[in-house]
């Protein structure tokens, strides 16, 4: 089908991705910065994917508002053009739409946000140097994995991230060091990983190619603000993932964070919640659902073990299952500092622990975005948990999980939608259910 390079349409919908919905000629096409409702003029930048972007808003929607950063929409922020009321709404919308004739369940209102500016506790941002021309350092453009906005303040990120950002970026153009090509996979820099804890810390890592040697402790004693870690890693590899050995460090091993009156540690590679603000909410929510306790409780994708600690007093003993070793090994150490004595980690993949558990009260399961494998799933069933509590970022995996589990006997019994990403069409949800 040959799509005309600019149209004038109406957008439906919005699909999963955020993106508005249109029909043309009975083709479905996607629009980013298009709000349902809305009558736009697009262009096509994306024809393989059939992604326009509207240019010219003909018909308003009334939830339409100027978004206060001028590269919204071209990096993380997909939602910053609608009202955050409105942004709610349409992340309902999402809940219905996916979980659409499971109609067994209770489905709950949103919870919002607590801080719907500011609030990331974690940020990769790339370096970049093309051509020779100035350094760059911020976010990659969507779509665009060569290309980089160069940003002075992201309105997501904490400030003190942003304050560390531009002196970092200060500091690296006064070295005038180069930065990695993506295509030949060559030059000095090439990430900048920021994280904060809502009690104030802060963690620096830059991860470099091997061309060069960093000097961590200038950079460091450079800052205003110096942050309590500051680490220098380093990554040769071709994949573009934020991710590399690490060489150099100054400071304290890790950031804490406080959640429910418990202390979790935030090692360069583990994982925490992407809001930290938010997530306090998360794991209240996840406690509820887990309220009737019992004797055994699994804890599926356990990362540092939050949830494991948080629901420790609940259940007798619980296995907390993780693959990465930067998290296993963080989750260890947060066993210790809260004195937690019932819980073990298992450092493994889900996948390998079908038939390893029986008589299970309760299985916990977080899953990353593309939600449980085909063995993943086997291991859960194997288990069979008598409740399962999953949360989830990905309302389309864990919707097309539950589908599968409710073949194997469960019932879904409630569903509550939680905001953990305002400004982005990303919604978290947790959801409970029971063997039949
Ligand atoms: C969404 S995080 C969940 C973190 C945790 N539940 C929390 O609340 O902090 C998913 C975790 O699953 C881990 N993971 C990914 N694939 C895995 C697998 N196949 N087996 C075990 N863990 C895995 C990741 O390393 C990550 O820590």
């Amino acid at each position: 089908m040959r799509l005309p390079r600019r149209i004038e349409i109406e957008i439906s919908d919005f699909d999963f991705k955020g993106y508005g919905m249109a029909t043309w000629k009975g083709t479905l096409i996607y629009v980013i910065n298009g709000i349902p409702g809305e009558k736009v003029r697009c262009h096509l930048v994306n024809w393989r994917k059939r992604i326009y972007v509207a240019e010219e808003i003909l018909e308003q929607s009334k939830y339409r508002i100027k978004p206060p950063c001028p590269f919204a929409q071209k990096c993380g922020c997909d939602w910053q053009h609608i009202s955050y009321d409105a942004q709610l709404l349409f992340k309902e919308k999402f809940v219905e739409k996916a979980f659409f004739g499971i109609e067994e369940a209770t489905y709950n209102k949103i919870i919002p946000a607590v801080k719907q500016w500011n609030y990331r506790g974690k940020t990769e941002l790339a370096f970049s140097r093309l051509d020779g021309k100035e350094l760059k350092l911020g976010f990659r453009e969507r779509g665009k994995f060569w290309k980089v906005i160069d940003l002075e303040e992201c309105l997501i990120q904490e400030e003190g991230m942003n304050k560390l950002m531009r002196e970092v970026k200060e500091f690296v153009r006064e070295k005038d060091y180069s930065a990695w090509n993506p295509w030949r996979h060559k030059g000095f820099l090439r990430y900048l990983v920021l994280r904060h804890s809502t009690i104030g810390e802060h963690m620096m890592n830059i991860i470099t190619s091997s061309e060069g040697q960093f000097p961590l402790k200038e950079l460091h004693d450079s800052f205003s603000t110096k942050p309590e870690s500051s680490f220098w890693s380093v990554s040769d590899s071709v994949a573009d993932v934020a991710f590399g050995e690490i060489k150099n460090k100054i400071g304290k091993d890790y950031i804490v964070e406080k959640t429910l009156g418990y202390e979790f540690v935030i090692l360069p590679y583990s994982f925490y919640q992407t809001n930290p603000y938010q997530a306090p909410k998360l794991y209240e929510l996840v406690r509820k659902y887990a309220e009737e306790g019992g004797k055994l409780a699994i804890d599926y994708y356990a990362g540092s073990a939050v949830i494991s600690i948080v629901c420790s007093d609940l259940f007798e003993k619980i296995v907390a299952i993780e693959a990465e070793e930067y998290s296993v090994n963080a989750a260890k150490i947060n066993l210790e500092k809260n004195q937690v004595k019932n819980v073990e980690i298992m450092h493994a993949e889900v996948e390998d622990t079908k038939g390893k558990f029986s008589n299970v009260d309760v299985a916990f399961v977080d899953p990353p975005r593309a939600g449980l494998s085909k063995h993943a799933m086997k291991a859960l069933i194997s288990a069979e948990p008598k409740r399962i509590v999953y949360v989830s970022c990905n309302v389309v995996s864990m919707a097309r999980d539950i589908r599968i589990l409710r073949m194997h006997g469960y019932k879904l019994i409630e569903i509550t939608p939680i905001d953990m990403l305002p400004q982005t069409h990303h919604l978290e949800l947790v959801g409970l259910l029971e063997k039949k």
